[in-house]
């Protein structure tokens, strides 16, 4: 396990230039969605109870900042990042939220906080690499749903989220790479937990939200939203490719070793265990 995360003291702030540039493409919920347009009649009750469902699932960047602040105490620079993606997640919520309310089927606030959990202290490197994949995944997942919507502003919405999600896992990334340069011992762990994210199926989807005990979707009133939804629009098992291009294209660039599959991922681990075993 690797206790070495440290952001900090390396004198490089990615906190400011990441401020600035998700500043520059932020869209606004005032503006930029048009919730007039919503077409009612392309909308199912299966799609509306997912919505909500999704909705509540976006909720979860709440636990999941007490838990970064927490873990990452001493990190001042992505503490100050963890504000950013906060903000985000949360309009991720709202979003939902209002396009429930204008089609009348609002959240009462009176549910949410029967939905508040607490997690166990984890290790930072890994934590910081269970989320980058988990971005990546939950951006591939709202382009699905992007794709089978029939009604457009829903359709818009999950695009718009979708977007976002990424950039959430380019940012983490940075992280990432500034916890290599910084402790390069790290690696392994970051191998490691990646391969452990990549081996997930529509029937176990590995996501923040569904892995910890208990998990954010387990508390939720359909807690099996999130299952049907993969195997009714995202069907089969290759699916997941461009979620593991883009894992193992990271992992590929911190480690200096090309890979395209798992199994190079696996002889990368071993690689790595070797190399920390001779040091
Ligand atoms: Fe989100
Ligand atoms: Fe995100």
């Amino acid at each position: 396990m690797c206790f070495g995360y440290s952001g900090v003291n390396d004198g490089t702030m990615l906190y400011d230039d990441l401020f600035l540039r998700l500043e520059k493409v932020r869209w606004t919920l005032g503006e930029d969605i048009p919730f007039d347009d919503i077409d009612e009649g392309k909308l199912t009750d299966q799609w509306v109870h997912d919505i909500t469902q999704i909705c509540l699932t976006e909720l979860s960047a709440l636990y999941a900042t007490e838990m970064f602040l927490r873990d990452f105490y001493a990190d001042i620079d992505f503490c100050s990042f963890i504000s950013v993606w906060f903000y985000e997640e949360m309009k991720h919520h709202l979003v939902l939220r209002k396009y429930l309310e204008r089609i009348g089927v609002p959240i009462e606030e009176g549910d949410l906080p029967k939905l508040r959990l607490t997690f166990d202290e984890g290790p930072a490197v890994e934590t910081l690499t269970m989320h980058y994949c988990g971005e990546q995944r939950l951006a591939h997942w709202y382009r699905a749903f992007s794709g089978s919507a029939d009604e457009p502003v829903i359709k818009q919405i999950f695009t718009t989220l979708a977007t976002d999600e990424s950039r959430h896992a380019a940012a983490y990334a940075k992280y990432l790479r500034k916890a290599v340069k910084n402790n390069p011992s790290c690696v392994l762990d970051i191998l490691k937990m990646s391969l452990w994210m990549l081996r997930s199926t529509n029937d176990h989807p590995k996501h923040p939200t569904t892995m910890t005990e208990p998990s954010v979707v387990a508390q939720l009133e359909d807690p099996t939203y999130l299952v049907r939804m993969l195997n009714m629009y995202l069907p089969g098992k290759d699916h997941e490719q461009p979620v593991h291009r883009r894992i193992l294209a990271l992992m590929s660039e911190i480690t200096a070793t090309p890979m395209e599959s798992t199994k190079d991922l696996l002889s990368s681990i071993r690689q790595q265990q070797i190399i920390l075993e001779t040091a």
